[in-house]
């Protein structure tokens, strides 16, 4: 019940298990259409570039900054919490110009700053995290997309926590580059991270002046492997772990992604309500929570190392801690994919009485 890995189901271990085939087995290949198709149908998009990185989400980040930058290109990063930062770090390290907007973290982006700056000056790229993992907050991010869709300027979306848990309109919302990963609400392990790319993004990169600075992510590489008749080797794909993939959107799409994202928003209520029998509040505003990561303000007095230890070692349940300026004040609660059930939400509250008592 951390903010990721979440629980993975007995029919993905199992995926997990059957026998390694060969990357350029037709029948391989056949599968890798079939996960294509379902990413497809998670993202709400209908891009031909969808494909799952190897590597976790971070892989995912860096693989559209390399792909979609060149030395000198404006880009704006706007930042609420650990992963906008991340997102920062590694677009200055591929020599773009970087603007930030920064925002408490805590709180929303705040959709005014951005129109002023989006009038000030022209971008090649704006950024932003959908579901920020590190505070529990849900950014607007279809609101940010119609802004940036008036301007020249590709769209990124990180959603690597809501993929899977919560609405995701890729297409709607005019979203150009969006990565996710396994190991959230997909319910699957770490180690895989969906990238989807629009027509705009295809051209960017295809029209690159530069090689791509990056060559295991070079999706004008990776593409090779991913789509046609012939399929070009580029690197050994991780065959188990697509096993994975291909059964955990199997599960999601088989339950129907609309009752998935409701599940996830019924549970996360049902903690809400919970929670508050224990007198503990949470740190999110109510309009802009995010339904698979919720934020505990930690009740003065309550040492937060002492409790969670003592989930982990006596009680067998991980919550996570807080990051950064949050660190000792908030717990991070996930409930992502299988986790997303009210058995969990029972075990915590049961162990919480317990311990906080
Ligand atoms: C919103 C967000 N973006 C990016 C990442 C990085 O993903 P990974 O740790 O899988 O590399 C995480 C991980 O928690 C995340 O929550």
């Amino acid at each position: 019940m951390g903010p990721g890995p979440s629980g993975v189901s007995c029919s993905v271990y199992n995926a997990l298990a059957k026998p390694t085939i060969g990357h350029l087995d037709p029948a391989f290949i056949t599968l890798m259409d079939d996960i294509k198709e379902f990413l497809k149908q998670l993202m709400g998009t209908n891009n031909g570039l969808t494909v799952p990185v190897s590597g976790t989400g971070s892989a995912g980040m860096e693989t559209c900054f390399v792909n979609l930058i060149e030395p000198g290109d404006k880009v704006l990063i706007l930042i609420n919490g650990v992963f906008g930062t991340r997102m920062e770090d590694v677009a200055c390290r591929l020599g773009a110009e970087v603007d930030s907007l920064n925002f408490e973290w805590g709180k929303v982006v705040d959709i005014d700053s951005l129109v002023t700056k989006l009038a000030e000056t022209k971008y090649d790229m704006v950024a932003v995290v959908h579901a920020e993992t590190s505070t529990g907050v849900c950014n607007p991010v279809k609101e940010i997309g119609q802004l940036v869709h008036d301007t020249r300027a590709l769209y990124l979306v990180d959603c690597v926590t809501s993929l899977g848990g919560m609405e995701v309109k890729m297409d709607n919302w005019h979203i150009d580059a969006l990565y996710s990963g396994t190991q959230k609400c997909l319910s699957c392990p770490p180690g895989l991270s969906p990238v989807s790319f629009s027509q705009r993004a295809v051209e960017k990169l295809s029209n690159r002046k530069s090689k791509v600075p990056n060559w295991y992510l070079d999706l004008s590489m990776i593409t090779q492997y991913w789509s046609g008749k012939s399929r070009v080797y580029h690197h050994t794909a991780p065959i188990n772990m697509l096993y994975g993939l291909y059964q955990a959107c199997f599960n999601i799409i088989d339950e129907g992604l609309d009752v998935v994202i409701q599940r996830h928003m019924d549970m996360h209520q049902m903690l809400v309500i919970e929670l508050s029998h224990l007198g503990l509040e949470l740190f999110v505003e109510e309009h802009c929570r995010l339904p698979m990561l919720n934020s505990v303000i930690i009740p003065d007095g309550v040492k937060d190392t002492e409790v969670r230890s003592k989930l982990l070692n006596e009680f067998q349940i991980e919550i996570g801690g807080g990051l950064g300026p949050l660190a000792g004040k908030i717990w991070r609660i996930g409930l992502m994919g299988e986790t997303a059930k009210k058995e969990s939400i029972h075990r915590l509250m049961d162990a919480f009485k317990k311990i906080l008592n």
